[in-house]
């Protein structure tokens, strides 16, 4: 089996189910967690998940799949419309795929979603179709591998 898909997810991720459910839907993120190693599982792969509300703790763990991952889905949360930190990160850990996930369509929102810091820096960017975009996400993956 190739290194684990490192599925990392940024701030406010963990309400997901209580948080604004008209917008992120009614899963929570252990449901989520659950649906990504079923998935991964068909496609022969393992998937380390993690959330974090700390931007810090975010870059390290991205860092530390520059090492250990065979691919990261991404969903950076709002980090994703803030930090630069964030876009040198993964950067920094090229060629290791990263695909880009919001449950939401960003572009379909507010204007200060619509602009992401880390989507020119990505393999690909799947955003509205809520958690069925993680396992798009590790669809693709798996096919690079
Ligand atoms: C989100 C979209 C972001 O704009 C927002 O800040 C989030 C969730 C999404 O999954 O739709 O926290 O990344």
């Amino acid at each position: 089996m190739p290194n684990p898909i490192y599925v990392l997810n940024g701030p406010n991720l963990n309400l997901l189910g209580k948080r604004e459910p008209g917008i992120y839907g009614g899963q929570s993120l252990v449901d989520i967690e659950a649906g990504c190693k079923e998935r991964a599982k068909e496609l022969g792969l393992s998937v380390e998940f993690r959330q974090t509300n700390h931007e810090g703790l975010l870059i390290d763990w991205v860092q530390e799949a520059g090492e250990q991952s065979a691919g990261i889905v991404l969903n950076p949360g709002a980090y994703g419309h803030t930090s630069i930190a964030l876009h040198d990160a993964i950067r920094a850990i090229a060629p290791v795929p990263v695909i880009e996930v919001h449950l939401s369509n960003i572009h379909a929102r507010e204007p200060f979603r619509h602009h992401s810091m880390v989507s020119s820096v990505v393999e690909g960017l799947i955003c509205g179709f809520g958690p069925i975009g993680y396992m798009l996400a590790l669809d693709a993956l798996a096919q690079r591998l």
